[in-house]
């Protein structure tokens, strides 16, 4: 994670999909990557390397990275000029896209992806899944989700994220996180997961996209529980058996908990 500032006017919002499914988001706002063109192919994997250094490696298969990110929905975040990828950031790229796809970008000198978030709709009209966000400098992670949420037009998120992760604070910024589940059975990490909704407003994300600091939650808090590995799930499971409770932020290492009416 770099904490060097980009300059904001330097920031592209990119796309990366197909005509054939997010044509909608091909506006002149944006620089559109048409993903089955075979000039969009270092975007493709440039964004599979930073997502990949951005997660410790774990690399997202370049079929999957096709068939159920950028074809169904589209991979939504910011890029900049080659040039001004900080130097060591750059080779970091390098090795992943050469580790990943066995092909070197050494003389790439397009625009480079340092952001990006995938959410997919779901079979509920409005409501969208977020299935991944990266942001390799800081301070991109929120206005990307918030910015592609509102290009989806999405009015409802739900999404799955491990109670220690530091993107808690980033989904909280959005709104509170309702509860839907305190542990994931099948996810690899079943007892560290939870699944969350929010309710988005259009109005507040075009903000936060812009760069507007989030704003404070409206609803109480009700409890806090400190964030321990193994012991979270357990606690958030009893709160959310009694009540629908919502996570509204993150404070000196303790989930601030609120409730639904
Ligand atoms: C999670 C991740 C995307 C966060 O990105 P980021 O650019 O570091 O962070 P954000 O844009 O959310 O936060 C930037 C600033 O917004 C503000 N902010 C964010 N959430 C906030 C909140 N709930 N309340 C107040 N301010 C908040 C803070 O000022 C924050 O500054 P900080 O760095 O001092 O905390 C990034 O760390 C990452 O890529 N992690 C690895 C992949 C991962 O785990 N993804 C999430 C899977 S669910």
């Amino acid at each position: 994670m770099h904490t060097r500032v980009i300059p904001d006017a330097a920031l592209r919002p990119f796309v990366l999909g197909s005509s054939h499914t997010a044509r909608t988001l091909a506006t002149n706002e944006v620089d559109f990557f048409e993903v089955l063109a075979p000039e969009s192919l270092p975007v493709f994997q440039l964004i599979n390397a930073g997502n990949s250094h951005a997660f410790g490696g774990l690399a997202v298969p370049a079929w999957v990275q096709l068939d159920c990110y950028s074809l169904p929905t589209a991979m939504i975040g910011w890029a900049v000029p080659q040039s001004l990828v900080p130097t060591d950031l750059w080779q970091v790229l390098l090795t992943g896209v050469e580790t990943n796809f066995g092909v070197s970008l050494d003389h790439y000198d397009g625009l480079v992806p340092l952001s990006s978030y995938t959410a997919l709709p779901s079979l509920e009209p409005g409501t969208v899944i977020g299935i991944s966000l990266y942001s390799l400098v800081r301070g991109l992670g929120l206005r990307t989700k918030a910015a592609a949420l509102a290009r989806l037009g999405a009015r409802r998120q739900i999404g799955l994220t491990q109670y220690g992760n530091r993107a808690v604070r980033t989904h909280t910024a959005l709104g509170p996180l309702e509860v839907l589940a305190a542990q994931a059975p099948p996810h690899s990490l079943p007892d560290e997961t939870f699944v969350y909704r929010i309710e988005l407003d259009g109005t507040y994300l075009a903000a936060l996209a812009r760069g507007e600091p989030p704003r404070p939650p409206t609803q109480p808090v009700v409890h806090r529980v400190p964030i321990e590995p193994g012991r979270t799930s357990e606690r958030i499971a009893v709160l959310a058996h009694r009540d629908r409770i919502t996570i509204l932020g993150v404070e000196n290492q303790q989930l601030l908990i609120g409730e639904l009416c």
